[in-house]
C-alpha cells in the first residue's frame, strides 16, 4: 500500500490511476478508525478500482476547548485496518501540507453551518468543508465516501459539493453500531464503563422515535418530547439538541416525513456523542 504525505504526491498517483482507466474513491478520516470507517472503505473499494484513504486530524474543525491535542492518533493501526478492508494508498498530509503557513482561504456553506452541531460548535462545518474541499482539490476522486453517522456534515458537504460543482459524487454509508445499538465513533473510546451504558439512551431514543413513527406518530412536537423524557430518565447526561429536520436544508420541520432527519447530540461526561435516524 502507498503512503502519501505531500498533495503532489497524491495528485501524481490519482491521475496515473485515471489515465490508466481506473476510477478513484475518496475516504476522508481522522484515523482511529474503526469498523464505520472500514464499512465506508469497504464500500469504496467495491465501488471503485482505486481506494485512498486521508487521515488526518484537521484542526480547523476543533473549538479551543474541544479535543484536538488529545484526539487519537493511531496511525499503525490505522494502515493496518485500512489495507485490510481494500485501500489502496493512505494520504496522511502534515498540517503545513494542508494549511500552508500565512493560510487564509477558507470555504464556508452559509446558512447550513450554524445548524445542529454547527449551532454548539460554531466554526465546525467552516473547518470540514475547508479540508474536505481541500481533499477533493488533492485527490481528485470520482466518489467520496461519508457516513449518515455524521448527518448534518453530509448535509452541508452535499450542499458544497453542488454549488462549487465539485466533480466528485459523494457516497453516504449507514451507521454502524454495536450490538447495544452504541453508534461507533473514535470518541467512544473516551467513556468509562459507566459513562459507555449511560451512553445508550442516544440510540434508545433514536430507536424510540423510529417505532413512534412506524406506529403512524408524525408530530414534531410529539416525537420530541418522548426522546426528551427518555434522555430524563438519565439525567447525568447534558442533552445538546435533539432535533426533527429537513435532511437537506437542516431546517426544523412540524410533521415528520419520508427522508426527514431525527438527530441528537448530547454529553456524556466530557464526552460529546452524536446518533440520528433518517425516517422510512
Ligand atoms: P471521522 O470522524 O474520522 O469520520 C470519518 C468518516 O467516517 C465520516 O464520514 C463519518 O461519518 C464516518 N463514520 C464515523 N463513524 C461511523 C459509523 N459508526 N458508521 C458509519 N460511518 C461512520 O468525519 C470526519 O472524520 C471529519 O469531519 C472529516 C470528514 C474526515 C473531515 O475532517
Amino acid at each position: 500500500m502507498e503512503i502519501f504525505h505531500t498533495v503532489a504526491a497524491l495528485r501524481q498517483w490519482t491521475r496515473a490511476a485515471h489515465r490508466g482507466g481506473n476510477s478513484v474513491a475518496l475516504v476522508p478520516t481522522m484515523g482511529a478508525l474503526h469498523a464505520g470507517h472500514a464499512s465506508l472503505i469497504r464500500a469504496a473499494a467495491a465501488s471503485c478500482n482505486k481506494v485512498v484513504v486521508s487521515v488526518f486530524v484537521n484542526p480547523t474543525q476543533f473549538g479551543p476547548n474541544e479535543d484536538y491535542a488529545s484526539y487519537p492518533r493511531t496511525f499503525e493501526e490505522d494502515s493496518a485496518l485500512a489495507l485490510a478492508n481494500g485501500a489502496n494508498a493512505i494520504f496522511a498530509p502534515a498540517v503545513e501540507e494542508l494549511y500552508p503557513a500565512g493560510a487564509a482561504t477558507f470555504v464556508e456553506v452559509e446558512g447550513l453551518s450554524n445548524r445542529l452541531d454547527g449551532q454548539s460548535r460554531p466554526g465546525h462545518f467552516r473547518g470540514v468543508t475547508t479540508v474536505v474541499s481541500k481533499l477533493l482539490i488533492a485527490a481528485e476522486p470520482d466518489r467520496a465516501f461519508f457516513g449518515q453517522k455524521d448527518a448534518a456534515q453530509v448535509a452541508v458537504l452535499r450542499r458544497m459539493v453542488t454549488d462549487l460543482r465539485f466533480a466528485a459524487e459523494i457516497v453516504v454509508c449507514p451507521i454502524v453500531r454495536e450490538a447495544d445499538g452504541l453508534a461507533l465513533s473514535s470518541r467512544n473510546r473516551y467513556l468509562s464503563p459507566a459513562e459507555r451504558t449511560q451512553a445508550l439512551i442516544l440510540s434508545r431514543a433514536v430507536h424510540q422515535v423510529e417505532a413512534l413513527v412506524a406506529s403512524g406518530e408524525r408530530r414534531s412536537s410529539a416525537l420530541i418530547a418522548a426522546a426528551r423524557a427518555t434522555f430524563a430518565a438519565e439525567p447525568t447526561i447534558r442533552v445538546d439538541y435533539i432535533e426533527l429536520v429537513n435532511w437537506a436544508t437542516l431546517q426544523p420541520v412540524e410533521t415528520a416525513a419520508s427522508g426527514s432527519l431525527f438527530a441528537v447530540a448530547a454529553w456524556v461526561g466530557t464526552t460529546r456523542l452524536i446518533d440520528n435516524t433518517i425516517l422510512g
